[in-house]
């Protein structure tokens, strides 16, 4: 697969999410319609859609069906942008911009923007159990309790805890890593496990793409730490020099920038390590090869 072709195929994916992301949260009417306006306006604003791209990747490379995954595809996302909603507040990191355009708060008021979160992560979970009943098949329930333990405590919402916990600390780089694992890893890996779980597949495969899912979220997170201090806003459509403005405990504080590009590429050859595994076992790998290139080069 040459960059073209990946490019195509990424796009389809997107464009995949895009279309039935419309439908995810529809606009309501009534008196409230106001929640559905805020919840659409922050999850159709057009982010990379990396995580349902992701998992219509995997799902391609074990011959399931994309359509299979596109509930679960579409809840990832909508947690994920639950997630920036609630990180953008200003009791968190405090931020105007974000895919962008201005932030939830900023046009709606912080308590619509704080609600607009709760509804997307509950509309995520009642769009999932919808489509669990309609199928009765426990891998689809698999898939559900993976992606909620990724977003729960012992996940997203820890990683979140231990970022504000480490804010103008010194920490480890050990520390720093657990805290990506969590913030930004642990629904990477979802993204990545669901259709595993949906297919059941098990063995050697399995670990495989868990090992890769890993390392893929900590190359994001470092990655995302870098374009802070080297991107400009325009590029990434949020607000960059924010992690240095609020002393975070990123890749770049702790090693500096040019030790956080070594990092960088050191992680990015464990990924490709993993996929090579996959390779053997007989199983496509050549877009997920093409998109770890991708997400390690990365621009926005
Ligand atoms: C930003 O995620 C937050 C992190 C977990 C680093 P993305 O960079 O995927 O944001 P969007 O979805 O493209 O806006
Ligand atoms: C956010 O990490 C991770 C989430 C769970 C939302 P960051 O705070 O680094 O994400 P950005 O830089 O604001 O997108
Ligand atoms: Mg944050
Ligand atoms: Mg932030
Ligand atoms: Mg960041």
């Amino acid at each position: 697969m040459n960059k073209i072709q990946f490019k195509q195929k990424l796009d389809e994916y997107r464009l995949m999410a895009e279309r039935n992301l419309y439908s995810a949260y529809p606009l309501i009417d009534d008196e409230y319609r106001i929640i559905s306006e805020a919840a659409r306006y922050s999850l159709l604003a057009g982010g990379k859609r990396i995580r349902p791209a992701l998992c219509f990747a995997v799902s391609d490379m074990i011959c399931l069906s994309p359509s299979n995954v596109m509930v679960f595809a579409c809840a990832i996302e909508m947690i994920h942008t639950y997630s920036l909603i609630h990180d953008d507040l200003p009791c968190i990191d405090n931020d105007d911009i974000r895919r962008g355009k201005k932030t939830s708060h900023k046009v709606f008021g912080e308590a619509i923007a704080l609600l607009a979160g709760d509804a997307l992560l509950n509309k995520a979970y009642e769009n999932m159990m919808t489509e669990c009943l309609y199928k009765s098949d426990c891998g689809y329930l698999a898939a559900m309790k993976y992606l909620s333990d990724a977003a729960g405590d012992h996940g997203m919402i820890g990683g979140q805890v231990l970022d504000l916990l480490s804010e103008k600390k010194e920490i480890s780089l050990e520390q720093l890593q657990k805290i990506h694992a969590m913030k930004t890893g642990a629904i990477i890996r979802a993204a990545i496990m669901m259709p595993v779980l949906i297919a059941k597949i098990e063995g050697p495969i399995y670990d495989a793409l868990e090992s890769y899912a890993s390392v893929i979220g900590m190359i994001f997170q470092i990655q995302d730490d870098i374009l802070d201090v080297t991107a400009s806003s325009e590029a990434l459509g949020k607000t960059a020099g924010k992690d240095k403005k609020y002393n975070k405990a990123t890749y770049v504080s702790l090693l500096g920038l040019e030790e956080a590009g070594i990092q960088l590429k050191k992680t990015g050859n464990r990924a490709l390590i993993e996929l090579k595994k996959m390779d053997l076992m007989g199983y496509p790998v050549d877009f997920l090869q093409e998109l770890t290139y991708y997400l390690l080069e990365r621009k926005n």
